[in-house]
């Protein structure tokens, strides 16, 4: 059974040996985004139908390109291999969710996280604690089945949750991190980092005003 073309996902059914292990790998990762995706939507629906406002701005769904899945190996120092990618990468399946309130965020991470089959293998809450430069968002790292003819696998999915200024930043951020080949100079980085606290108080202030209409909106239906 396992020779050469043998992958290290477990369960993976043994007529897999004879396919191509790329196109097997990115036929998983894009069902585990697909079914990411579903779940969250189906989360902001039902947000809505009891809230009465959207959650969620936009999702952004992506899988990592070849190219940096082979940097990112390297860079850890691993061979890049199938077998490397699916176990040492958490990143190759990525899901952006930008919220419009901070309160958002948390309220679908912990829903996230509550479903009987999701696994939460990693969580990084850089808004509780923002990286040095300033930058705001919360990670996650889930583990998913999915279901095959026979069998099922485990795939992994790395979700960034945040709002539209926190995007905003980030968006900016990274242009400049590229351009400047992470040396920007020291003014461009004191004013990112200032931006960054701009925006985190501005976040603060829009989810005071949403939560005072929410409140508004309670006593008015009685
Ligand atoms: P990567 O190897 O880059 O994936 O980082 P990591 O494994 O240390 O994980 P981390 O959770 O810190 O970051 C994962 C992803 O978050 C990155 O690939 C970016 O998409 C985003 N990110 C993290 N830090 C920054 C930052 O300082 N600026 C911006 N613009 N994005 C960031
Ligand atoms: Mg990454």
């Amino acid at each position: 059974m396992s020779g050469e073309g043998f992958m290290a996902i477990p369960n993976l059914p043994e007529e897999y040996d004879q396919l191509d292990q790329w196109k097997t790998l990115m036929f998983l990762y894009n069902a585990a985004l697909q079914k990411v995706q579903t779940r969250v939507n189906i989360l902001s629906d039902e947000f809505h139908h009891i809230n009465h406002y959207n959650p969620i701005e936009h999702v952004k769904a992506r899988i990592k390109t070849p190219e940096s899945i082979v940097k990112k190996l390297k860079r850890l120092g691993f061979e890049a291999t199938i077998d490397n990618m699916y176990q040492e990468l958490h990143d190759i399946a990525g899901i952006r969710i930008i919220c419009s309130f901070t309160s958002d965020i948390y309220y679908l991470a912990d829903a996230i996280s509550r479903q009987n089959d999701i696994k939460v293998e990693m969580v990084k809450d850089y808004i509780a604690k923002p990286k040095p430069n300033g930058y705001r968002s919360y990670h996650m790292v889930i583990v998913m089945p999915i279901y095959l003819s026979s069998g099922q696998v485990e795939m992994r999915v790395e979700i960034q949750i945040r709002t539209i200024a926190m995007d905003f930043w980030a968006s900016l951020e990274h242009k400049i991190h590229y351009k400047f080949e992470g040396a920007a100079p020291e003014h461009i980085r004191e004013d990112l980092k200032e931006c960054a606290d701009m925006a985190a108080s501005l976040d603060r202030r829009m989810l005071a005003l949403n939560e005072s209409l929410q409140k508004a909106g309670e006593e008015k239906n009685g």
